[in-house]
């Protein structure tokens, strides 16, 4: 048995513990009548921050060791595609963080928005660009630059210019920035998003719009303009992508805590999102349960995406409820 947990929205609000959340994980890690370490990781659509930060961060909320290990966010994955890519658009995220992403995945040569503007302020008529950003820039003649692809690594800050930026590379001549393809496919350069959900739980009551609504905007614009599909690839979770790859991150951290590298016969997805744990979660087989801590504000079950588990309270119900004691009962008759 083994458990992977949804992070915003299960076991933390942005920087704010879910109390429930610290007690689960202290119970894991061995608080428990048989004192075992029972497997767990961390399945997360979050981003734009590298995966050591991110985890130190973790760790100081919740009181509990999180290592990089047993940890997934929405782009993890994508470090697999600078073996493909020389030079890359990287979007999304604080300030240059998703840059310092890129670079610690082994991109070679990184290009981000303010990069662009900073060569030619006119790419974005609506923004406004500050010293500050300017001196963080890379500004050089990107008539000349070929972009490779274009990898969405978390929530844009600036729709406007983002979008507007993406687009002109989408339509672009092999990703040469100011050309415009005649043929809207053939010369067409990929385009990657990290995650796609549509909502996102805030400090803000009602759920804000995440990297699913973004995408969208942009399919529907790339359609209205060129009047073809964008074709795409979602990481994150619902994607069978990230499940299987987490399979493997389960399979080595059984090693690292039982000296043994297998995939757990019953993994439990404790998530908040029914359009993206949940779903996920059941199409590839694991059992799952929904906590009321986040985006599902619903009544008995969700209604399009049920859980197969139940339906919880918070994540201490959820882990409490039957799969622990489960183990501790069986542990305890051997
Ligand atoms: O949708 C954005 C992200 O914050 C969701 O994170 O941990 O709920 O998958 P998580
Ligand atoms: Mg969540």
């Amino acid at each position: 048995m083994a458990f992977a947990f949804d992070i915003d929205g299960v076991l933390v609000h942005g920087d704010r513990l879910i109390p429930e959340g610290r007690r689960v994980l202290d119970i894991l890690n061995g608080d428990n009548e048989l004192g075992i370490r029972i497997p767990h990781i961390f399945l997360t659509n979050g981003s734009g921050k590298p995966e050591v930060a991110r985890c130190e961060q973790l760790s100081k909320i919740l009181h509990n060791p999180v290592s990089t290990d047993q940890f997934i966010q929405s782009h993890t994955p994508m470090r697999a595609l600078a073996e493909y890519y020389n030079t890359v658009l990287v979007v999304g995220g604080e300030k240059y963080r998703c840059r310092d992403v890129a670079e610690e995945y082994g991109f070679k040569d990184i290009v981000v928005p303010n990069d662009i503007i900073a060569w030619d302020e006119t790419v974005a008529p609506y923004r406004v660009f500050t010293e500050e950003e300017r001196l963080e820039s890379r500004p050089r003649d990107f008539s000349k630059v070929h972009i490779e692809a274009i990898l969405v690594f978390s929530d844009s800050r600036d729709y406007a210019t983002d979008m507007q930026i993406i687009m002109d590379l989408l339509r672009s001549k092999n990703g040469l920035y100011g050309t415009v393809a005649e043929d809207p496919i053939s010369q067409r350069i990929p385009i990657y998003f990290s995650q796609g959900d549509m909502l996102c739980p805030t400090e803000h009551p009602i759920p804000r719009m995440s990297q699913g609504a973004f995408r969208i905007g942009l399919e529907a614009m790339y359609r209205a303009i060129t009047g073809v599909d964008l074709e795409r690839v979602v990481y994150g979770k619902p994607e069978m992508a990230t499940y299987k790859y987490a399979d493997e991150v389960m399979a080595s951290w059984m090693e690292t805590l039982h000296g043994e590298e297998r995939v757990p016969e019953n993994i439990y997805m404790i998530g908040d999102n029914p359009a993206s744990d949940i779903v996920g979660g059941n199409m590839y087989g694991w059992n799952t349960c929904l906590v009321r801590t986040g985006v599902f504000q619903g009544g008995d079950n969700d209604e399009h995406n049920p859980a197969n588990f139940g339906v919880f309270k918070n994540v201490l119900e959820a882990v409490t409820t039957a799969p622990v004691r489960g183990v501790v009962r069986s542990a305890e008759s051997k």
